[in-house]
């Protein structure tokens, strides 16, 4: 089976930033208690009239100057996100057709936060044997249009953004590897955290509206349980099936959503804090594009180099979790 390696990274995130003393006009908040439960400083958000692809486009096209490869050599592109231009076609089609990727096999994996993981593994799939040899893998969300302002448990959190990877065979050159993926899934929690209305459930209607079924719902301290869990499982599952310890580990992403999280996750896999990439005080929980727009400012900055060992995991609506181990 062929190896797969990134080849770029990319990222775009919205230029205006949103401080936590804005939410302070909206909800019963204040900025100390934004920052001592979460980490959050602030969050990026994107102008009224923009969508998903306005960011993925970038994010892409840096990937693949990064790769120094042409949007017609792409064989597949991916997007993971819960927040598509609209609700068909895919982003992925409108991306395919904003880069004039015209090969390209496109559509988009709703998983929530793991959902730039589970790109990769779909992407990894399909390429191993050979048959598909460039892939785009996309995680990116708009989650600001979805926030009520006026709740305080969900608004405070999340932030808008998008991340990309271009992957293609391993030539061996001291480029890195794909080493494990690890998905999983549990539907019995889907109640935890969902956005009701819109889909075919609950369709658009000035009564959907006026409930507020349009904006995300979720149980945040039952969801930090699962989340400090289901990562750490994830994580020690990838890390055991390639025999590396936590001191093998150069890097580690995890999916930036709260930093009390992020702490007892990498205390529990006994990684030390100077080795996690942290991005959640400035950007917030951008959901599918927390760990690709990580991994691109860390790469950029030459935190990453080529041949350092990296472990990322997430966990997010569905539930579903997972954790990707690589060598960059
Ligand atoms: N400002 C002030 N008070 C607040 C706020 C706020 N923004 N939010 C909640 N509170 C209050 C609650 O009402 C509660 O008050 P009470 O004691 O009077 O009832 C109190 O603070 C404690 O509430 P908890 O929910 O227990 O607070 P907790 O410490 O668990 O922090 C948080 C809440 C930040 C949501 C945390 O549980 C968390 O991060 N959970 C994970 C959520 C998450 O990551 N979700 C996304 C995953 S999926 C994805 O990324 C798309």
């Amino acid at each position: 089976m062929k190896k797969i390696s990134i080849k770029g990274t990319g990222s775009c995130i919205p230029a205006r930033i949103v401080p936590n003393s804005y939410f302070e006009k909206t909800a019963d908040t204040s900025d100390h208690w934004i920052v001592s439960r979460t980490g959050i400083q602030s969050r990026r958000m994107i102008e009224p009239g923009q969508a998903l692809t306005d960011l993925a486009t970038p994010a892409s096209e840096h990937a693949l100057d990064m790769a120094g490869l042409s949007p017609e050599k792409l064989d597949m592109i991916i997007v993971g996100t819960v927040s598509p231009d609209m609700l068909t076609p895919s982003a992925a089609c409108i991306l395919q057709h904003r880069l004039g990727a015209k090969k390209a096999v496109a559509f988009d994996v709703n998983a929530a936060c793991p959902g730039f993981i589970y790109g990769l593994a779909v992407a990894q799939k399909f390429m191993q044997d050979g048959s598909h040899h460039h892939a785009l893998v996309v995680g990116g969300e708009i989650i600001s249009n979805r926030l009520n302002l006026k709740d305080r448990s969900t608004c405070v959190l999340f932030g808008d953004g998008a991340g990309a990877a271009v992957l293609g065979h391993s030539n061996g050159n001291g480029e890195g590897e794909i080493l494990a993926v690890d998905l999983h899934s549990d539907g019995d929690l889907w109640n935890l955290l969902n956005v009701p209305g819109g889909g075919s459930r609950n369709p658009p209607s000035y009564q959907m509206l006026d409930k507020g079924l349009q904006y995300i719902k979720m149980q945040g301290n039952e969801i930090f349980k699962y989340a400090i869990r289901t990562m750490v499982e994830a994580a020690r599952k990838t890390m055991k099936s390639k025999k590396i310890i936590a001191k093998d580990i150069d890097w580690f992403i995890p999916h930036q959503a709260n930093m009390r999280i992020m702490e007892e996750v990498a205390n529990r896999l006994e990684i030390p804090m100077d080795k996690v990439i942290v991005t959640v005080h400035k950007y917030g929980n951008t959901s599918a594009a927390s760990i690709p727009t990580a991994l691109d400012e860390a790469v950029r900055s030459g935190k990453i180099q080529r041949g350092d060992l990296i472990l990322a995991n997430s966990f997010g609506a569905g539930l579903t979790w997972g954790a990707v181990l690589f060598r960059y």
